[in-house]
């Protein structure tokens, strides 16, 4: 069944237009989706980020295809509403153009989700147009591209330099001529996400790239306070929600320890007739 409410690809682009800010907010699952969803963000991302907020990895380059496809399914299942868009892991997409295709492909066909995002600038051109020509949108990811972040030296800021700016814009330019949709720009100087917002038509989604980008995601567990071991500069936390949790789960021992739960009222009953033909069969 398809919902008419559905965010397209349009919205996304006719926001821009509009200058109102898009928003994006990542997920890992059902009840995770279902809540972004219910709060009105624009963009789903399934990011691979999953890796270290979901599976416990140090980086990103572990997580595979099947770990993806397998978030993005819960996903799906709770985001009607949002636009989804699955991230293509390390080495999914980079080897040649009909393994990139292939491997997008399964994002749409297995996992319902609406479009890909991939990392890198002019060296993953070639995937961005063979993706796109199948038909699958995608979105690019330029600046801090944590895949990358062994070669970039680790996670620091991006484009900080004249020359790293002006080789940022040339990557994003070659993005959206490749048929990008859009793309993310993480960790960059504002004053060089704003010229890269202004020269591209299609929108720009900012995380620590400043307040000009055309809009803005967050991972899902930094705005809610549930991931304390590491938080990068640009992430706003919203709600501390870590030890709320730690809270809620140590009540629950102490009851159960204590016998204070389950209380009579989470207890069934049975009729006393019923229960004392029951006691005396054994
Ligand atoms: O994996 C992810 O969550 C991302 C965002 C940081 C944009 O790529």
């Amino acid at each position: 069944m398809t919902n008419s409410n559905k965010v397209t690809i349009l919205d996304i682009q006719s926001k821009k237009e509009r200058k109102q800010p898009v928003t994006m907010l990542t997920a890992y699952d059902y009840p995770g989706a279902l809540l972004v969803d219910e709060a009105g963000v624009d963009i789903i991302l399934v990011g691979d980020s999953l890796a270290m907020t979901v599976l416990g990895h140090s980086g990103t380059v572990a997580v595979t295809i099947d770990d993806m496809l397998h978030h993005c399914k819960a996903v799906a299942r709770g985001g009607n509403r949002a636009f989804l868009v699955g991230d293509m892991p390390f080495l999914s997409y980079q080897i040649n153009p009909a393994e990139a295709v292939r491997n997008a492909g399964r994002f749409l066909k297995e996992a319902a989700m609406d479009a890909v995002k991939l990392e890198g600038g002019q060296e993953v051109t070639f995937a961005v147009q063979a993706i796109v020509q199948a038909g699958i949108p995608v979105m690019g990811h330029l600046g801090l591209t944590p895949q990358t972040a062994a070669k970039l030296g680790g996670y620091k800021v991006q484009g900080n330099t004249a020359e790293k700016a002006k080789k940022l814009l040339a990557d994003a330019l070659a993005l959206e001529k490749a048929g990008c949709f859009s793309i993310v720009l993480e960790a960059i100087p504002s004053p060089v996400a704003e010229v890269v917002s202004k020269a591209l038509t299609i929108p720009t989604i900012g995380i620590g790239a400043g307040p000009h980008c055309d809009g803005q995601i967050l991972i899902f567990h930094d705005l809610l306070g549930l991931f304390d071991q590491f938080t990068p500069k640009f992430a706003r936390q919203y709600v501390n929600l870590r030890p709320l949790m730690v809270d809620a789960f140590k009540s629950f021992r102490q009851e159960v320890e204590s016998g204070v739960f389950p209380a009579p009222e989470h207890t069934f009953k049975m009729k006393q007739a019923e229960l004392e033909e029951f006691l005396n069969s054994e």
